[in-house]
């Protein structure tokens, strides 16, 4: 049975040309072109996705939207915002609203349908495939240095599987030093030290579950907290193994925030990554650091099915030198750049939102969703078939 959309729009000829995009593409169309038939469509039809405007004169899309997640029998439908504002502050409004993601206008139909299908996909239950299948997997990110980014990596490559309508987890192995609780709004969330504190047969889904913290863009995430005491316990490396292998059974894919360097414990985690992020900076003593970290790894690789991926962060137009020489002298290929975006990772930190999330079309949150999109595509992939790297 074809999914059913309720496009609301008081511009009829946006509604008409949205629902005709969206019939292209398989889908039934209900449509409303004033807030308050929004409203009481949503309920009596329950569609499975809700295209929303902001800009309304009974009603504006906010508070449609706002009205919509009150509604035990709506709260739960996907919402894009549709709209022609751009300004961050709206997308930010959108969000707090209760929107799921955002749409400027006017779109391109591929992008349109590509954002429809992520967001119905996303409503599966866990049970049923994820909309671009994403199996069980473990994704490492691991920081050449402290400070490269490799939080940032972590928590953006999750999001953008989030969006895609996989069903991540994002996690780090960082108890008492854990930064992304706080970056992403969820407080001193300290979830891995409660279950790591336990004994290992205690370890299990049920355990796990009853630590998840999820962020308000519906991403599930078990961190670390900040909190120096979390630091000084002693964590057993079999303790830490036994989570991130039963968070393997719930995470499509776990994402690893394994931080920076490689600690005895790390050594042995990381082993353990399907797929692994080596992020550097492309500064001369990290670049050295790099080519240092990149011969342990490739010597403790068993398995070469398992890849390690390079992402140079914080590319600036002036610091490149020659990214083929810096390959050469890494022995490795740099598989994804992401530039520099000082303003944009401030703005969405200091909104509590993941940067591919905020401004999904900025230019390195492209290359983030890129980055994590070619790592599902590897999961995806029969072990045969990954190419060496
Ligand atoms: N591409 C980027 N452009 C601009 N700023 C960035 C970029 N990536 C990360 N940052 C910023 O750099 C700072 C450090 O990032 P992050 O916390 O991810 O680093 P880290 O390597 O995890 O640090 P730590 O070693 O402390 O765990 C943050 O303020 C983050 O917003
Ligand atoms: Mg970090």
């Amino acid at each position: 049975m074809a999914e059913k959309i309720l496009v609301v729009d008081d511009d009829l000829d946006s509604l008409k040309l949205i629902g005709l995009m969206l019939q292209r593409n398989g889908y039934e169309v209900s449509a409303a072109s004033a807030g308050s038939q929004a409203i009481a469509k949503a309920s009596a039809e329950r569609p499975d996705l809700i295209i929303l405007d902001v800009m309304m004169p009974d009603m504006s899309g906010l508070e449609v939207c706002r009205r919509l997640r009150k509604n035990p029998d709506t709260k739960s439908i996907p919402i894009i915002m549709f709209t022609a504002k751009t300004l961050i502050d709206d997308k930010v409004a959108g969000f707090e609203a209760g929107a799921d993601d955002y749409l400027t206008k006017p779109t391109h139909p591929a992008e349109l349908a590509s954002r429809v299908k992520a967001m119905i996909g996303r409503n599966t239950t866990p049970s049923k495939p994820s909309a671009s299948g994403v199996k069980g997997a473990t994704i490492g990110v691991l920081g050449v240095k402290g400070g490269v980014g490799t939080s940032t990596i972590a928590i953006n490559v999750a999001a953008a599987r989030h969006m895609a309508g996989d069903t991540p987890i994002l996690t780090d192995i960082r108890p008492g030093i854990g930064s992304s609780g706080l970056a992403l709004g969820l407080g001193k969330a300290s979830g891995i030290a409660n279950i790591l504190s336990k004994p290992v047969e205690e370890i299990r889904p049920k355990l796990i579950e009853s630590e998840i913290a999820v962020h308000s863009s519906g991403l599930r995430t078990l961190l670390s907290s900040p909190q120096p005491k979390d630091a000084a316990i002693q964590y057993s490396p079999e303790a830490v193994l036994t989570l991130i292998r039963t968070l393997r059974t719930m995470g499509k894919p776990v994402v690893v925030d394994l931080g920076s360097g490689l600690s005895p414990l790390i050594s042995r985690v990381q082993q353990e990554m399907d797929h692994l992020i080596v992020v550097i900076d492309p500064i001369a003593v990290t670049l050295n650091m790099a080519r240092e970290l990149l011969f342990e790894l490739d010597k403790s690789r068993t398995d070469a099915s398992k890849t390690h991926v390079v992402v140079v962060n914080r590319a600036a137009s002036s610091t490149p030198p020659s990214w083929s020489e810096v390959e050469q002298t890494l022995g490795h290929e740099i598989r994804a750049i992401i530039a520099l975006a000082s303003e944009l990772a401030l703005h969405a930190q200091q909104q509590h939102i993941p940067i591919v999330t905020y401004q999904t079309t900025a230019i390195a949150s492209s290359q983030m969703i890129k980055l994590s999109d070619e790592i599902a595509a590897r999961i995806r992939m029969p072990a045969g078939e990954i190419p060496a790297n």
